[in-house]
């Protein structure tokens, strides 16, 4: 059992969080969420938030809208799941945030445990994006560039997508990329930018968690 730390962007796949959810509790781990404004216009949070799971940016500054003030010993958030996660799974991550990722932008609490992040501890990718978002330049830029920030460098750049991700999950030992998947995308369109079954996010989870612990 581990804690793994969900995180979760504006992707219309974040309909799957429910599922997402209920899949790593199933495998025994403490699940906790984190997730963007725009995530939240594609799942209901109210039974999450209810039972205290998901964490959303407004709880990085309470009482902000009453007048209160940050006070010294109060808790930072972000830096809290960090702490306490053993794996941070973005799933599904979207086109925004993943060039965040990329640059090291922290202007929500998702982004800001990514750059808080330890980076011996592992991660998962899981994409999701139009086809033409996907098979956009910047894609693979930022890919590229968030796998040489972790062990994966010199990957060549003219690799198809299958190949490059396969590079740099062999390559990483701390960053693991779950491959989108062709078909009808919610705009209609039908193509690649599909996010991958929940099962293959769990499983690039187990594995990664199983990795690190064996190192
Ligand atoms: C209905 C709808 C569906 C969307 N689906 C996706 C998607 O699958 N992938 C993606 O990269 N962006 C998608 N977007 C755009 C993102 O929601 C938008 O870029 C947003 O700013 C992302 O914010 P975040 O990265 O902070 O979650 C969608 C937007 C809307 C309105």
């Amino acid at each position: 059992m581990a804690n793994v730390l969900l995180g979760v962007t504006g992707s219309v796949a974040a309909v799957r969080v429910p599922a997402l959810f209920d899949a790593f509790t199933a495998a025994g781990h403490a699940v906790k969420i984190v997730a963007t404004n725009a995530a939240t216009y594609f799942f209901d949070p109210a039974p999450l938030r209810a039972s205290g799971v998901l964490t959303l940016d407004e709880d990085e500054w309470p009482g902000r809208d009453s007048g209160e003030r940050y006070a010294r010993g109060d808790e930072v958030l972000h830096i809290e799941l960090r702490k306490w996660a053993d794996v941070f799974a973005i799933a599904p991550l979207d086109a925004n945030t993943l060039a965040k990722l990329a640059v090291g932008l922290c202007d929500n609490c998702l982004t800001c445990v990514w750059r808080a992040w330890d980076v011996s501890r592992p991660v998962v990718l899981a994409p999701a994006m139009n086809t033409l978002m996907w098979q956009h330049p910047f894609t693979r830029r930022h890919l590229r560039s968030i796998a040489a920030d972790s062990g994966a460098s010199h990957i060549p750049a003219h690799l198809a997508d299958e190949a490059l991700i396969a590079q740099i999950n062999d390559r990483s030992k701390t960053l693991r990329i779950v491959s989108p998947v062709t078909k009808q995308l919610a705009c209609g369109d039908v193509g690649i930018g599909g996010l991958a079954d929940v099962s293959e996010v769990v499983a690039a989870v187990q594995f990664m968690l199983a990795r690190a612990q064996a190192a």
